[in-house]
């Protein structure tokens, strides 16, 4: 008799309540140690419905990656427009990653399907899409709360767009108010880019949100295991192992990856509960979700350049390097495939944006640019892992090196 695999597998008892509540994207219904921030956020939005178009809300929550800003955003958009619904009171929530729509033209369009489906992507002005927009709004009585989650990533294309959405209806006499915004940056100097008209408006309001505690954590990853993971398929003891690493990476993501990647382990090793030694392997083999998305939208000659310093990193066993030692390793790789190498100047800023992004920190010792000497160093990632994740990175995008 054949084995059926299906069978076999469905029959055995699985750790998990519900994989997918694991899933990075999944909003749960609880928030714990966010509630002061729900709290505010209701607070301040409350108008909205007791007074629809009267005022239009714009602020701006700040903190780093992973502390969930995106999902409390998220889960305040659901209430209020569950909120507003039981009350006929029209709003729509949009909520835009700016890193995936970087361009004006791409939010606004985004922003004018939330409420017509059919509308063609092209043929249009950002100032005509402006005005379908408010048409839109004004014909349908309704209200628009714009989410511009990762911000900074507009600001520099987009900086009219955010200009033009604040402004809105500011200049009309007695108009209604139909446009509120929350942005969301990581680093609230990024702001100093726009104009000052619109930095002073967004920075009347700011909300805050800290670094969670190991204690929180813990609470927090207890929480989603429990939704998750069989009751008894899991322990404080392991929940606070979890916790310990996520607390050093600083990123919840990581936290929900680990506990996903544990489980998994724990099930292939058809034991009925996760122990210390799946938290082991998981750890083991995990890198921080902040990198892998600032790789993932890197080009390929800022690939090439971090390439570079990895393997220079590597290669003299140092925990850091100058960019005069990286130069020539960079320079022989882009003579390989071919491409121009990048003047000095912008690799200056390419090593700028790997700071920022968290890929890298930078100690810059003085000087002009020329003189200027930086050391360059990683420690989030081991080299090797970090070498393999930029080469397939590479490799999607049709380069071997
Ligand atoms: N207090 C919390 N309770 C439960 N899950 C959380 C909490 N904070 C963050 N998360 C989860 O952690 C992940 C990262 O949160 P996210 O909102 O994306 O962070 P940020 O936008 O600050 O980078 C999400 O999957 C989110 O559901
Ligand atoms: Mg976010």
């Amino acid at each position: 008799m054949t084995t059926d695999y299906f069978e076999n597998l469905l029959k055995k008892p699985s750790i998990f309540n519900d994989e997918q509540t694991l899933d990075l994207n999944f909003i749960p219904e609880e928030l714990p140690h966010r509630e002061k921030e729900l709290t505010i956020l209701s607070q301040l939005f409350l108008i909205l419905i007791t007074h629809p178009n009267s005022i239009s809300r714009k602020i701006l929550v700040t903190g780093r990656t992973g502390i969930g800003k995106t999902a409390t955003v998220k889960l305040f958009g659901n209430m209020l427009i569950k909120a507003a619904n039981k009350r006929d009171i029209e709003i729509n929530y949009v909520h835009i990653n700016c890193r995936k729509e970087r361009t004006s033209y791409k939010v606004l369009i985004k922003l004018i399907h939330s409420m017509n489906k059919s509308f063609p992507k092209r043929g249009y002005s950002p100032q005509d899409l402006l005005e379908v927009l408010t048409d839109y709004l004004n014909t349908r009585d309704s209200h628009l709360l714009i989410v511009l989650d990762e911000l900074s990533y507009l600001i520099n294309k987009g900086a009219d767009l955010v200009y033009a959405l604040t402004r809105i209806s500011d200049d009309l006499v007695n108009a209604r108010q139909r446009i509120s915004i929350i942005g969301i940056v990581r680093d609230i100097s990024c702001i100093n880019n726009l104009d000052v008209s619109t930095m002073s408006t967004l920075q009347r309001n700011i909300l805050k949100f800290e670094n969670y505690t190991k204690e929180q954590i813990f609470d927090i990853m207890k929480y989603r295991a429990s939704i998750s993971i069989k009751e008894n398929a899991f322990s404080d003891e392991v929940i606070e192992m979890i916790a310990e690493s996520v607390f050093k990476a600083g990123d919840i993501r990581y936290g929900l990856n680990l506990l996903w990647k544990a489980s998994k382990f724990a099930e292939s090793r058809n034991l009925k509960y996760v122990n210390s030694e799946c938290v082991r392997f998981g750890n083991q083999d995990l890198v921080a979700f902040s990198t892998q998305d600032a790789i993932k939208y890197l080009s390929i000659q800022k690939l090439i350049f971090l390439l570079s310093i990895i393997k220079v990193l590597k290669k003299t066993q140092k925990s850091k390097t100058s960019i005069s030692e990286i130069l020539n390793l960079y320079e022989i790789l882009c003579e390989n495939l071919g491409w121009k190498p990048r003047s000095y100047s912008q690799l200056w800023n390419y090593l700028n944006e790997f700071e920022k992004e968290d890929i890298i920190t930078l100690d810059v010792k003085s000087g002009d640019i020329k003189g200027r000497k930086a050391f360059i160093e990683i420690h989030d990632i081991p080299l090797t892992k970090f070498e393999d994740i930029i080469k397939v990175s590479l490799k999607s995008k049709g380069i071997r090196i």
